[in-house]
């Protein structure tokens, strides 16, 4: 991000999975009368009949959803490298088994599988706008469960402030750890009351199936009023505390990326505007919108905090 400006987001259009596909996908099964079993069927990778979850429309029906093919060939992952086109190497990472430790300002640290944490929430689809500070968008169906219900699971007292999340470090399948210039672990948090609203959410699933790698299998955070580098992929540890964390970019570059970064078209980077966007697979700008179109949900949650830079 802070080195390259983005370029050629334009996969051609013929290579893209046609959006009508995707959305016929449940019809078809439907017809055909077949239900959990045939979606657990081998040969479709829809794990175990969780995948698609109920989807939740609370949070509006934003569209035109991008082609799968686009949204899992076009990454942000920079352990595997800092170009888009990673889903390959990407291959390489193993999810299972997966731990994620809990730590800090817990009634008791513990450390849990990802496939007994799946087992526990709530699982639902939601889809949601994804604005990249870099000005490209994407509209994309997530699953997974709300922040909140993790959160609930972990047990936090005495108030913390900040929930802090990391990405798993493995040399031996992450390329992009050897740039020694990059502060690994990528680290990224939020104030509880962020993660405690409605739409903070965990993905674990993406197109009604078990998120891709590359979009950061097994869970990744998802926070869409937020620039995207805010929702930290593949996540290994959760810590409650009071210190605010400096995340990855922040550590990085604090001029450029802030701990807040709030979608607004009228706080540029210092380096570009962000006034408008790219959807992926689109060949026309179209304008951003303050908290990503979310405000809604989430403006109240700044109206005391008009001393922070909140929009980068
Ligand atoms: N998480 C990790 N661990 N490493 C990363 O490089 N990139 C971030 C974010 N989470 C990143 C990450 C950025 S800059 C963006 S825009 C989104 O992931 C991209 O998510 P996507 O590839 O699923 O679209």
């Amino acid at each position: 991000m802070l080195i390259k400006l983005p370029k050629g987001w334009e996969l051609p259009e013929r290579t893209a999975t046609p959006e009508g596909l995707y959305l016929r996908r449940r019809e078809a099964v439907k017809a055909m009368g077949l239900g959990a079993v045939a979606i657990a069927a081998p040969g479709l990778a829809l794990a175990d009949g969780k995948y698609p979850a109920p989807r939740n429309d609370k949070f509006g029906k934003p569209e035109p959803i991008t082609a799968e093919k686009l949204a899992t060939t076009y990454n942000n992952f920079y352990e595997f490298s800092d170009g888009k086109d990673l889903w390959r190497a990407a291959q390489k990472m193993k999810i299972s088994p997966w731990t994620i430790k809990v730590s800090g300002k817990v009634e008791k640290p513990f450390e849990v599988g990802f496939d007994d944490l799946l087992a526990k929430m709530p699982l639902e689809e939601r889809v949601y706008r994804h604005r990249c500070v870099e000005t490209w968008s994407m509209i994309v169906p997530w699953s997974g469960f709300p922040l909140r219900a993790l959160v609930d699971y972990c047990k936090p007292v005495n108030n913390p402030q900040y929930i802090v999340m990391k990405t798993a470090m493995d040399p031996k399948t992450m390329p992009g750890l050897e740039e020694v210039v990059y502060p690994w672990p990528y680290i990224e948090g939020l104030a509880m009351d962020e993660a405690m609203n409605d739409l903070a959410f965990v993905a674990t699933g993406l197109y009604g199936k078990p998120i891709p790698k590359q979009n950061g299998a097994p869970l990744r955070l998802v926070a869409p009023w937020k620039y995207g580098f805010k929702s930290v992929k593949s996540i290994v540890s959760i810590e409650f505390t009071d210190k605010r964390p400096v995340s990855f970019w922040e550590k990085l570059q604090a001029s450029e990326y802030g701990f807040w970064a709030n979608v607004n078209p009228k706080v540029p980077h210092p380096r570009w505007s962000q006034a408008t966007e790219k959807p992926l697979g689109s060949g026309e700008r179209i304008p951003t919108q303050l908290y990503n179109g979310y405000a809604e949900f989430v403006a109240g949650l700044y109206t005391n905090r008009t001393a922070e830079k909140l929009y980068m």
